[in-house]
């Protein structure tokens, strides 16, 4: 039996953990965390995020050989692999605010290891870091003077939220970066065989630190990037009558180009994009690339671009003014099949809306409260409704923001006969088929598509 911790149980320790639990039946997993409540909420019915089949895994490891605790300095002392996936937020202060990683909780971690150690460890990287950060690791715990010795692996997390159990039951690769002395391959070896237990061994990769390091902020780089770039694409396609999914398809069709993730949207959300490429472009700079920096950074400032032209071409669209008007947001959390809101576009067209003293109502299957904590500084100034049905009542205009599945298996034509008039509706995601709306009665603006309104301004006027 071998004691594996993980110090961090948010959205990947508490996801990532359950089910290396369930595949290793012999081997005793803890996970910790400084958030009491958050540990509590994982010993309880109602865990702490919402990520479809995880309740099912939690349920079938927990209290066998998963435990949940606030125990850290304990279960430290008796781990011989610890997983650290705390948080690594953007720095918000200092210098790199802005753009570098904030590595205290990182930091921290490292000396509460180094203190509570009296046998020599594995630590794996787990959270998203700067490459070269596990040098740093390094230094920290094997300073200890007493002949210990810890090996520092680098295994970034691929998984997306919304399908977390599925990406990590049949990954498309795993990662493992290490030293490549005896010992760093001795501990690679080790964490191999974790995942070997399921995971065919063609796909698990091993690296140096670096490479491992770095390839994940790449890996969220190239993602964000095409999205930025159908999305740029799609402000195009708005003024030449082209369609952004006909010009998604006959690309995505090309092998080299593939067709996942070339669905244009009201713009990239999520706890990790943003912060990932602002901290590639942060390490660029540092390491004298600028140009190298700029480029990756415009993967960011499209994407605000993108947010900003949704929630203005709404003002637009509804005679330049939204103020006192009710506008229903279907969505909050920053995709579908999540709770999670972090970054996400829904909420910056609110904050927008709202700046335009519009009358913000907001509906959302699972993220609701998180969305109500995140406007908290707004609270009052906008309400929400867990019906989408009674949301849209008496509203000017429905704007799209979460892909839910039920917002498509809504009745928009009793929507639209509850709402006032004229009725619009934004549909951020293209989830739902403008012609059909159009014909209910609705004035319709898709993502990267002619809008199908009856009102008098054209929407394409060609040079
Ligand atoms: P999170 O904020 O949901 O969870 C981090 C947890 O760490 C929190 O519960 C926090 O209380 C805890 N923590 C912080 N300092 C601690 C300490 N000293 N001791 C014990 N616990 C401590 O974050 P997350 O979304 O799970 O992300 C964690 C890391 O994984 C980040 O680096 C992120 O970039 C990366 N990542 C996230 C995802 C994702 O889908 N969310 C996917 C891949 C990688
Ligand atoms: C992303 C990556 O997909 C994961 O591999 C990575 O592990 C994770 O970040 C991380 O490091 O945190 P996640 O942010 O959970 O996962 O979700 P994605 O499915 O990547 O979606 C991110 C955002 O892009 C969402 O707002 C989504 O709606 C948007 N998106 C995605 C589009 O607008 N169009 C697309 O075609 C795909």
């Amino acid at each position: 039996m071998t004691n594996i911790l993980c110090i961090g149980a948010g959205y990947v320790g508490g996801s990532t953990m359950p089910i290396l639990a369930s595949h290793c039946p012999e081997d005793r997993f803890v996970i910790v965390d400084i958030n009491e409540a958050r540990i509590a909420a994982w010993q309880s019915d109602q865990l702490p995020i919402y990520e479809p089949g995880l309740d099912e895994i939690v349920l079938q490891t927990r209290g066998k050989n998963l435990f949940f605790s606030t125990e850290i300095d304990r279960h430290i002392a008796e781990a011989e692999i610890i997983f650290v996936s705390v948080n690594t937020p953007t720095k918000t202060f200092g210098r790199g605010a802005g753009r570098a990683a904030d590595l205290q909780y990182w930091e921290k971690t490292a000396r509460q290891i180094l203190q509570n150690s009296t046998t020599s460890k594995i630590v794996v990287e787990k959270s998203t870091l700067p490459v070269r950060t596990a040098e740093a690791m390094e230094r920290i715990l094997n300073s200890n003077g007493n002949g210990l010795h810890f090996d520092v692996l680098s295994n970034p997390e691929f998984l997306a939220e919304g399908t977390a159990i599925r990406d990590m039951q049949n990954p498309d690769r795993v990662l493992i970066g290490g030293r490549e002395t005896e010992s760093g391959r001795k501990a690679v070896g080790k964490l191999v065989e974790l995942y070997a237990r399921w995971i065919p061994r063609e796909r698990i990769i091993t690296t140096n630190l670096w490479s491992s390091e770095l390839s994940k902020l790449v890996a969220n780089a190239f993602l964000a990037q095409r999205i930025s770039s159908i999305n740029s694409i799609s402000a195009l396609c708005e003024k030449t009558e082209a369609d952004i999914s006909e010009v998604a398809n006959a690309i995505g069709r090309d092998d080299r180009i593939g067709h996942r993730f070339l669905q244009a949207s009201v713009g990239f959300g999520g706890s990790c994009f943003k912060k990932d490429i602002l901290n590639l472009v942060y390490l660029c700079d540092h390491y004298g690339l600028p140009e190298v920096a700029r480029y990756w950074e415009q993967v960011v400032l499209m994407n605000e671009y993108q947010e900003a032209r949704f929630a203005a071409n709404m003002v637009a669209s509804m005679f330049n003014t939204v103020a006192g008007k009710r506008i229903a947001l279907f969505g909050a959390a920053f995709k579908a099949n999540t709770s999670d809101t972090r970054e996400s576009p829904a909420l910056e067209v609110c904050r927008s809306l709202l700046e335009e003293h519009a009358n913000v109502v907001i509906t959302d299957p699972h993220a609701m409260e998180n969305a109500a904590e995140d406007l908290k500084e707004l609270a009052g100034r906008v309400t929400f409704e867990s019906d989408p049905y009674a949301a849209s009542k008496n509203a000017h205009a429905i704007a799209i923001l979460t892909e839910w599945k039920q917002y498509a298996q809504l009745d928009y034509e009793r929507i639209y006969h509850a709402m006032a008039k004229p009725a619009f509706l934004f549909d951020g995601r293209n989830l739902l088929d403008p012609k059909k709306l159009y014909e209910i009665g609705f004035n319709v603006y898709p993502i990267g598509k002619p809008p199908l309104t009856r009102l008098s301004s054209p929407a394409f006027t060609p040079a």
